[in-house]
């Protein structure tokens, strides 16, 4: 049967923010397409085999061994059988190889050479999320290029080995942008990881495999849909769809051994609680590796949060499973903590929903809680419904026996003593009711709201400010130039004291390396900042939500390394 439904989408423009700016395809309907096959609440509907990344193509293997030239294009690509999705995506060929969104596979100490061609209608510029570079290879919005220019990278990979990624940072484009496709990995080596891979006897594309999840929506014409209402650009847009490597509902045939999955949320707005299920248990996971590459030691885990732009490493152990197990990675229900529409949640769901500051159980299927899906808009799945993201089947029994090393790399603390305190608020803006602002305030290009000086360490000291006249998310907070050490979460919700793995109330993502990190509405967590290595000349770099749409309504402070 055929469960084809068409929903007219209301309220398309909202409030009227950013119409015509955002909306530059024409032919976009406005229309969904709804379909059985494609309900990412649906276990039986996974059943498109998952892109892996091979030696060239959509996500495939780049060792650059020349200068590179990739070209931010529009491409073809198939989502859906039968039919072909206009992306926009970065395009590269070398050694008579062509590539979409190449994951580059760098050894640290690399040069990476690469010149973007803006082949896009408008500007782009290349940001490269958690590398270590000067700030003018950073992608910085102020080094944007017009549609037909280019613009020369040079930089030395000076990262750990990790999984780290790229996307664009155009001023109020990059959501756009990012949505359409524009987005790849850079895996990073170094001795740890070889060590590790040796280990385990892991093999990147076979079992090493990245995973890029995204929520997306298609109109009628298998089009990608970016229209973001008033209250979706407030909120995030999220999608009602679940794409893995651009592979809707994915599947992928696994054999009796150990995987390493790379997970990466690449979605604008969508927070993930990521398990693995068997028969709708928890399976137990290992946590090895975070934004800024490998733990000290892998941490036990059954799930983890993933918000948007952070990464996480994990080994899952299928060696004693069986020949025609079927398992899932899933996103699990969790309260989304947003004032904005707790009104509206309480007002429109069935008791089965969740109730804030409580966490559903793990064991929850998402077709017991899809009464959720419509609470933010009938258009996509509402933030903390839960949903699958892609089906594992045991297909072949090996002989398989080896364990993951007990010390996997090591990590030295910044030591932050004597170290100045900085206090950062997020909160709703105070002039711009639509808007969520750092520190009070909105992005200005030319203004440096933090000014840090060169070979000092701080702590950040980041509150995500909850009240009675404000309205409050949980925001993916992102700092460009300088990647972070948690000391300490305080003032937790519920879901996430659960998940606890110290006294200083971290979460097992918390003791590596970071990037970006989710901050909970009511929470405080200190960051140790070390500036001692930053850059020669005045650094400009940015600190951001990467809840996209937040990020494009303003969410967003440049500070600056002087000194
Ligand atoms: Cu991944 Cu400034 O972003
Ligand atoms: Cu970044
Ligand atoms: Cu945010």
């Amino acid at each position: 049967m055929n469960r084809r439904v068409f929903l007219k989408l209301t309220g398309l423009t909202g409030l009227g923010f950013y119409v015509g700016e955002l909306l530059p395809l024409t032919g976009c309907s406005g229309t969904l397409y709804l379909e059985g096959s494609l309900d990412p609440t649906d276990p039986n509907s996974f059943t498109r085999p998952l892109a892996l990344p091979g030696q060239d193509g959509l996500l495939g293997f780049l060792t650059p061994s020349a200068p590179l030239e990739a070209s931010a294009t529009e491409a073809s690509v198939t989502l859906m059988e039968g039919h072909s999705t206009q992306v926009w995506a970065y395009a590269v060929n070398t050694n008579g190889r062509s590539y979409l969104n190449p994951t580059f596979y760098v050894r640290q100490g690399d040069t990476f050479d690469l010149t973007l061609i803006n082949a896009l209608g408008s500007p782009t510029i290349i940001h490269w999320h958690g590398l270590d570079v000067d700030w003018q290879q950073d992608g910085n919005p102020s080094y944007a290029v017009a549609s037909g220019e280019r613009y020369a990278y040079r930089l030395t990979v000076k990262n750990r080995g990790g999984t780290y990624w790229y996307h664009p940072h155009p001023h109020q484009a990059l959501a756009e942008q990012a949505y359409r496709g524009l987005a790849g990995l850079m895996l990073v080596e170094d001795d740890d990881e070889l060590a590790l891979r040796a280990a385990l006897d892991l093999s990147p594309g076979t079992t090493d495999i990245p995973l890029l999840l995204q929520d997306k929506r298609l109109d009628t014409d298998m089009q990608l849909a970016y229209s973001p209402s008033g209250m979706e650009s407030f909120d995030g847009y999220l999608g009602n769809l679940a794409l893995v490597n651009l592979t809707i509902n994915p599947k992928l045939d696994v054999s009796t051994r150990l995987y390493r999955f790379r997970l990466l949320n690449g979605a604008n707005a969508r927070i993930l609680r990521l398990a693995f299920t068997q028969n709708d248990e928890t399976l137990p996971f290992l946590i090895i590796g975070t934004d800024g590459g490998l733990l000290e030691k892998a941490q036990e885990a059954e799930e983890v949060f993933l918000s948007p732009g952070e990464r996480v490493d994990v080994l899952l152990d299928l060696s004693t499973h069986a020949v025609g197990d079927v398992l899932f990675l899933r996103t699990l229900a969790f309260e989304p903590m947003d004032t904005m529409h707790m009104g509206m949640r309480e007002a429109s769901t069935s008791p089965s929903a969740t109730q804030p500051g409580q966490s559903s159980p793990a064991t929850s299927t998402p077709q017991q809680e899809t009464s959720a899906r419509t609470s933010t808009s009938s258009s996509s799945i509402a933030q903390g419904s839960p949903f699958y993201l892609l089906k594992l089947t045991v297909t072949e029994a090996i002989a398989y026996s080896k364990t993951a090393p007990d010390v996997l790399s090591s990590i030295d603390r910044i030591d932050t003593s004597g170290a100045t305190v900085r206090p950062i608020t997020l909160s709703s803006s105070p002039s711009d009711m639509m808007a969520f602002a750092i520190n009070g305030q909105t992005y200005d290009m030319n203004a440096y709201p933090i000014e840090v000086l060169r070979g000092t360490v701080e702590i950040w000291e980041v509150t995500n400010q909850v009240g009675d006249d404000i309205s409050s998310m949980p925001h993916p907070l992102h700092i460009h130039g300088a990647l972070f050490q948690v000391q300490k979460r305080s003032g937790s919700p519920a879901q996430i004291l659960a998940q606890g793995v110290d006294e200083a109330g971290r979460l097992a993502t918390d003791l590596g390396w970071k990037d970006t990190i989710l901050i909970w509405p009511g929470e405080t967590v200190r960051l140790a900042m070390d500036f001692r290595d930053a850059y020669p000349g005045e650094q400009r770099l940015l600190i951001h939500c990467h809840n996209l749409e937040h990020e494009e309504a303003g969410m967003m402070i440049n500070y600056r390394i002087s000194g």
